[in-house]
């Protein structure tokens, strides 16, 4: 399980003879047998956990080309949660958090993003807050870090001491490797922004990322200025 979680981080500084499979986006070596195993172990876990099968009450508050964007509130009927929480263990899994707790999990709202192959490609959990702690800039000196400072780098972002008004915090957000950088983030957010607040648009500066990572980071800072 522990290997599992190190091989997805290790994502990004793809090895020499490390190959990423073209269904569950993990990186291995195919000629090293422990790498098989761990491969194999975690590719049908993963694509269970991400697989799409429909449901006979949909809450559709997006829809798009390529996919559409499902809203799963606490109060949904089992297997709407059920699959909610399986997503979420994915994301957090990958993004190394060890305690899946959320601060207040009968309020938050899951947001899954389904492509057209009826998998969950997308999941955001978003919160109401009352005030965040903007972060502040760094100045570019993490450039040469290696994968060893990866949890270090997770803690290094600096915040403000003073507190700011905000409603919405986005607790989770995460896209399946194999679909990043293609607009699904950005339209995931863009959504929670209509339909959080019933009857009001939330301004960018009205959402608030908690604790984010250096992929988090960037996509925020870029978020945040268009
Ligand atoms: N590096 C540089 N810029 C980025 C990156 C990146 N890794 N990711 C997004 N951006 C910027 C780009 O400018 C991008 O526009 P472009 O593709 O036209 O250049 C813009 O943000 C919009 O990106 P999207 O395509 O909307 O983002 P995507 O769907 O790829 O998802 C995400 C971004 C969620 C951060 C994804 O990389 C991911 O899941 N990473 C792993 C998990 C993670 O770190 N999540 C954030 C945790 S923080 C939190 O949960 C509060
Ligand atoms: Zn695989």
């Amino acid at each position: 399980k522990q290997d599992d979680d190190q091989l997805i981080i290790d994502a990004g500084q793809k090895q020499f003879g490390a190959t990423a499979c073209s269904s569950c986006g993990m990186v291995y070596s195919a000629d090293n047998p422990e790498d098989n195993f761990q491969h194999t172990q975690f590719h049908q876990r993963f694509l269970d956990s991400i697989k799409f099968v429909g449901w006979k009450k949909e809450r559709v508050v997006a829809e798009f080309w390529d996919g559409k964007i499902l809203l799963v509130m606490p109060d949904d009927p089992k297997y709407a949660t059920k699959k909610a929480e399986d997503v979420r263990r994915v994301a957090d899994n990958e993004l190394g958090f060890q305690q899946v707790t959320l601060s207040r999990p009968t309020q938050a709202k899951t947001y899954l993003f389904i492509n057209t192959e009826q998998l969950v490609v997308g999941c955001l959990v978003a919160e109401s807050i009352r005030q965040a702690f903007r972060v502040l800039e760094q100045p570019d000196q993490q450039k040469d870090m290696t994968k060893d400072d990866f949890m270090e780098r997770h803690r290094a972002w600096c915040c403000s001491t003073v507190p700011e008004a905000a409603v919405c915090g986005i607790s989770r957000i995460w896209v399946f490797s194999l679909a990043r950088r293609q607009g699904i983030a950005t339209r995931m957010l863009d959504t929670v922004r209509s339909t959080f607040t019933y009857g009001s648009h939330l301004t960018k500066e009205e959402i608030a990322f908690s604790d984010p990572t250096p992929d988090g980071k960037l996509f925020a800072t870029k978020y945040s200025n268009t």
